[in-house]
């Protein structure tokens, strides 16, 4: 970390800690609804840092960071006028959504980008209840790392008992000395060809130190959204009894005791967690990192204990309905397709196809392109494959890169297949160096829709390509 002002307080042997007072806000934020239609984008200004250092110069929906959380009913339709005050021409990506595919942001795809001045109607039904946020689709590396991002939450009919419904979204930001988004790295080729624009400030729900005060006993939903450009956090819970319930917005079939979970970018998980710690002792959702010197644990989120709210825990949680995503199709007739990913620093690539031709990778850098999906370092103008609707397709993906991605697919649920098993549904999949990885899904949403990678210098610097559902 090379920020000079003071980091949260790194937890000893797991021991509780105190966290310093003046970071309360972040409990009254899960209050906070769009209540008008219009979405603005804008320029403004955000506490990030300590109290004593500035405010940082962001850019953000609705004069915040996160954006309003957006909360709508399964089945419910969802209008948003997007007003662009930004500097650059931006759209709004409804990420996870299984979406109309003229409402899914994407410029040059499914619409043009919103001018500077500009804008758009998004209206659109959801049909499946669950987590999902929603960020621009242009610039992406620099408009989310400026601040634009914000949840988008589906509520189910039947919710699951709980006390409280939280949302967590959590945010990696590289900021300067004075607290201010560290402009001259962006598009930096270094970041783009290794890890993507990894931060130096975490913040949950726009705080670096965020606390929902809590009672034990009480059982909370927790919903967990990684917004940041490039990081997989990898965080662990302590003075809750957790399990997880949804991936990607979509139910487990049973919830999942949980005590370590690694989360992607743009990936979410939904936790309902009970407070086991004592009165006067505080629960703790915490990130770890490697570094140079060890792992570095430190709380992201405190909880801490100021009552009862029961004798005793409550009876464990009931699987979530499922949504009505479509059943995988017979998986050895499906359709077969590959997905090479090759490129990076320290792989292998001696260059890619680009604009009709064959560039070696020192003229592939010069153009902004450091990787590559079967061989091609730009989108393609014409699709990668084209789907009919209502069949199962089966990808296989080898990561043959240093690096770990976060995959991502567009207006679609899929399932990861390990062998026999079958995965859970997800919408971007974290496939780790070196590794492969298959998914199956249903192409059951007609239109043109990305898949790319969520680390998103990647995406920009070559890991995207689309398909076509006829
Ligand atoms: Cu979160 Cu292509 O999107
Ligand atoms: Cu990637």
């Amino acid at each position: 970390m090379n920020v000079a002002f003071t980091r949260r307080r790194v937890l000893q042997g797991g021991a509780a800690i105190a966290l310093a007072a003046g970071f309360g806000n972040a409990a009254g934020f899960s209050a906070a609804q769009a209540a008008s239609p219009i979405l603005r984008a804008g320029e403004g200004l955000a506490r990030l840092a300590p109290g004593d250092y500035p405010e940082t110069r962001v850019w953000s929906y609705g004069d915040r960071v996160p954006g309003p959380v957006i909360r709508v009913g399964q089945g419910e339709r969802l209008t948003r006028r997007f007003v662009n005050d930004l500097p650059q021409p931006s759209t709004v990506h409804w990420h996870g959504v299984r979406i109309d595919n003229a409402m899914d942001g994407v410029p040059g795809v499914t619409q043009e980008a919103v001018p500077v001045g500009g804008t758009f109607d998004y209206d659109f039904t959801l049909p499946d209840a669950g987590t999902y946020w929603y960020h621009p689709h242009n610039r992406t590396w620099e408009q989310l790392a400026r601040g634009l991002y914000g949840p988008l939450i589906v509520e189910e009919a039947d919710p699951p008992d709980v006390d409280r419904d939280e949302v967590l979204i959590l945010d990696d930001w590289r900021l300067t000395e004075d607290a201010q988004i560290h402009e001259d790295s962006f598009g930096a080729m270094h970041d783009w060809s290794h890890a993507g624009r990894i931060g130096n400030w975490i913040t949950v729900n726009g705080k670096g130190e965020s606390r929902l005060p809590a009672k034990r006993f009480e059982r909370f939903r927790l919903r967990l959204i990684n917004a940041a450009n490039a990081r997989i956090f990898y965080l662990s819970l302590e003075g809750m009894k957790a399990w997880t319930v949804a991936l990607d917005g979509q139910p487990l079939d049973a919830p999942q005791p949980v005590e370590r979970l690694s989360l992607g970018p743009a990936q979410r998980a939904d936790l309902i967690v009970d407070i086991t710690a004592g009165e006067g002792e505080e629960a703790f959702l915490t990130s770890h990192e490697q570094t140079r010197d060890g792992e570095e644990r430190f709380a992201i989120t405190g909880f801490p204990v100021t009552g009862v709210a029961r004798d005793q825990s409550l009876a464990d949680p009931q699987p979530l309905p499922a949504n009505p995503v479509p059943a995988l199709g017979d998986l050895s007739s499906a359709r077969r397709e590959g997905l090479q990913m090759e490129g990076g620093a320290m792989g292998r690539m001696q260059g890619a196809m680009m604009g009709g031709g064959f560039m070696a990778m020192r003229d592939l850098a010069g153009a902004g392109k450091v990787w590559a999906l079967n061989g091609r370092a730009d989108m393609p103008d014409t699709p990668w494959i084209t789907l009919t609707r209502g069949e199962t397709v089966r990808i296989a993906m080898k990561n043959d890169t240093a690096w770990p991605h976060a995959m991502h697919l567009h207006g679609h649920h899929f399932r990861q297949m390990v062998g026999a098993d079958i995965g859970p549904l997800r919408d971007t999949l974290l496939v780790g160096q070196g590794e492969s990885a298959e998914i199956a899904f249903v192409a059951d949403n007609p239109g043109d829709w990305l898949f790319h990678c969520h680390m998103v210098e990647h995406s920009a610097g070559g890991m995207m390509t689309w398909l076509r559902v006829d």
